[in-house]
């Protein structure tokens, strides 16, 4: 590949996904574009880019795609589904006790496994939830993984990535070598195609956000501007969960750590955590404390 492809490519990938690529990514995009180039009935790399500057839609959203990383697992880090628990639920059902409702997003949601992560956590809630009206939306930039997300049938491999055993047997029926996640869970979570890089603002507000591992493969300058759109989208005493290797610090100042609880984040203006201590007692079982 010539450097002015590459560059091309670099270039398209940043401002279709805001994935900002160094220089030295050439490997990567030759691994995933050149199968992609094949099956598209094209020898190679130079004629592929040839076809993307005549601005074949359907062939730059492959692209994107196919750059695109979507690992994700269930409960993936466990550390934010235990803020999910242990702080999050507390306080906003507290909060929340008089309007008895939730929004959730899960803004890069891939395969599914993070927002059915979430929904299971809020279903070993029972009873403390009833009458609640509970909304978990997933959106993702890439269509084909919101598929396999609404299909919800996940292989031997991916249940035995982070599913405790007992939320596999009571959630999923297995069929064959499979495992179909059962309709209740499923019914609990919406999927939205979104792409981050664009307005967001008419999803309305949330209660928590859920931006995990997708931040991270983009510039300063983006990840600057996602912060700003998601404060104004989160409840003034929400929460963002962040990836493990992501952070606000030195992006924005409108959302701080909170401190003790890594990778959970709220609006500057946010009160205090004064949670743990009112934990009602069914809760406290339902977090295992
Ligand atoms: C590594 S996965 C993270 C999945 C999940 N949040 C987790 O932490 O396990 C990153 C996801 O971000 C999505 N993504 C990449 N760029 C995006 C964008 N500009 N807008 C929305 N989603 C994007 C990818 O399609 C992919 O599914």
């Amino acid at each position: 590949m010539t450097s002015a492809d590459y560059e091309f490519l670099r270039r398209l990938l940043k401002d279709r996904s805001g994935l900002d690529l160094s220089a030295d990514k050439q490997y990567l995009v030759e691994s995933r574009l050149i199968p992609l180039a094949r099956r598209a009935g094209l020898p190679g790399l130079p004629e592929l880019v040839q076809k993307l500057k005549s601005g074949a839609d359907a062939l730059t959203t492959e692209v994107v795609e196919a750059m695109t990383t979507n690992e994700t697992f269930f409960f993936r880090d466990k550390v934010p589904f235990d803020h999910l628990r242990q702080t999050i639920l507390p306080d906003l059902l507290r909060a929340r006790a008089n309007r008895r409702s939730l929004r959730i997003w899960c803004a890069a949601s891939s395969t599914g496994q993070e927002p059915y992560s979430i929904a299971m956590c809020l279903k070993e809630l029972g009873a403390i939830l009833a009458g609640w009206r509970i909304e978990i939306l997933a959106t993702d930039l890439s269509q084909a993984v919101l598929e396999k997300s609404k299909a919800g049938i996940f292989s031997q491999f991916e249940v035995q990535r982070g599913l405790p055993i007992q939320l596999l047997v009571k959630n999923f029926t297995q069929t064959g070598e499979l495992w179909q996640l059962n309709a209740d869970i499923r019914a609990m979570v919406q999927h939205r195609q979104l792409n981050l890089l664009q307005d967001f603002s008419h999803l309305g507000t949330f209660d928590v956000i859920f931006c995990r591992n997708v931040l991270i493969y983009f510039d300063q300058d983006a990840k600057a501007n996602i912060f700003g759109r998601l404060a104004r989208v989160l409840e003034p005493d929400g929460y963002l969960l962040l990836g493990a290797a992501e952070t606000v610090v030195g992006l924005t100042e409108a959302f701080k750590p909170c401190t003790e609880r890594r990778g959970l984040y709220r609006s500057s203006a946010a009160p205090m955590l004064h949670v743990v201590a009112t934990m009602p007692q069914a809760m406290k079982v339902a977090a295992g404390r």
